[in-house]
């Protein structure tokens, strides 16, 4: 099936957290409405737009005329592109733009972008004359089933990433999926490891729907707004039940671990994009649970198999010049150690006891996951 690219009506998904409930609107065509959407929320309030220089030139003038329109005074601060921007540096000047554009507290910033400017601008708006409102638009698939949703804002710290941030609930999400035809298959399939991570974090049939159509998803139409809001839903019941990340929030870190540590060891380089270091995360998690004696090792391969098929790498040995640096497991488990996830030196991974059920598993023990890092290293 390939669905026709037309406007349909708009998906909303609600995340409700009492006061700090908001609407994720999923839909093609829906950035148009965005003006009379904030207008509603925040009557008069004035709207300082971050985005970055690959965003401004496709969407920033769409984004400006329907806040116009909706009688919305706007001022723009565009950023670097790229994961460079989510620094020191980039927050400091993200909120000095801010304050000299006289963002006030009945203000709001909107975050026009991926997760990098969505990471930042939230966290900006968080701190911001210790907090403003801010609304979510993002525009890659990675923002729009993962980042933008559920309040989790900040920067890279040169020792690690996201290591300095915010919980922050946006006011409201627009996820116009028409957006995500500017970009890049690459982009846009580093964006579909965590889609396929709703599907082996909580969700077999959903999984099994994605084995089918993931084609028709990249093609764009109905199958891609089904697959978008199915993955907002999966994230917003989640946050709904742990919105700090007590407990099962965590399961949203599948693959992470290891992507994390992926990431760091290619310099948060374009070598390797977030969603590519998932897609091999998930399948070291995978391999590893197999290993573990938790799944079969045929649910393993299953995952392998779909992202491979969905044109992601799922082997070290997929990212360029890696093999030739001669990383090794030594290297990996002290960037590991960076994670957010570790507990006084001690590892949690979130592995599988089912393909569709992922669990928190604490206190792994380092030796045995570096033994596996390094059988999968030397290629097995
Ligand atoms: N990206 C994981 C989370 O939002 O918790």
């Amino acid at each position: 099936m390939t669905a026709p690219l037309k406007n349909t009506d708009p998906v909303t998904v609600e995340v409700a957290l009492g006061e700090r409930a908001y609407d994720i609107v999923i839909g093609r065509g829906v950035l148009a409405s965005l003006g009379a959407r904030v207008a509603a929320l925040r009557p008069g309030a004035r709207a300082a737009i971050v985005t970055d220089e690959y965003v401004a030139t496709h969407w920033l003038r769409k984004t400006e005329a329907s806040l116009l329109d909706a009688g919305i005074a706007t001022s723009r601060i565009v950023v670097d592109e790229g994961e460079v921007s989510k620094s020191w540096e980039g927050i400091e000047y993200v909120c000095e733009q801010l304050i000299a554009a006289k963002v006030e507290r009945n203000d709001l910033v909107i975050a026009l972008g991926g997760g990098v400017v969505g990471d930042l601008a939230g966290f900006a708006a968080a701190i911001l004359r210790r907090g403003v409102d801010f609304v979510q638009v993002p525009t890659s698939l990675l923002a729009q089933v993962d980042s933008s949703v559920g309040g989790k804002t900040g920067i890279n710290s040169p020792q690690g990433k996201n290591l300095v941030g915010a919980f922050h609930q946006p006011l409201l999400v627009v996820a116009d999926t028409a957006v995500l035809d500017t970009l890049s298959q690459r982009q846009f399939r580093a964006g579909y490891a965590e889609v396929a991570k709703y599907g082996v974090l909580g969700d077999e049939a959903f999984f099994a729907w994605l084995e089918v159509n993931h084609a028709d998803i990249l093609a764009g139409g109905a199958a891609r707004e089904h697959a978008i809001a199915t993955s907002c839903r999966a994230k917003a019941a989640i946050v709904m039940r742990d919105e700090r990340e007590n407990g099962e929030r965590a399961l949203l870190n599948l693959g992470h671990t290891f992507g994390h540590a992926l990431e760091a060891a290619t310099g948060f380089s374009d070598r390797l994009y977030h969603g590519e270091g998932v897609a091999i995360g998930m399948v070291l998690a995978a391999e590893f649970s197999a290993e573990l004696g938790m799944i079969a090792e045929a649910d393993a391969a299953r995952v392998k198999r779909h992202l491979a098929a969905a044109g992601l790498p799922t082997r070290l040995q997929d990212i360029a010049g890696f093999s030739q640096e001669r990383i090794g497991a030594d290297a990996l488990m002290e960037l590991m150690a960076q994670d957010k996830k570790v507990r006084r030196g001690r590892l949690t991974f979130i592995l599988l006891k089912a393909l569709g059920q992922a669990v928190i598993v604490p206190e792994v023990e380092p030796l045995r996951v570096r033994e596996f890092l390094a059988r999968k290293l030397a290629g097995a």
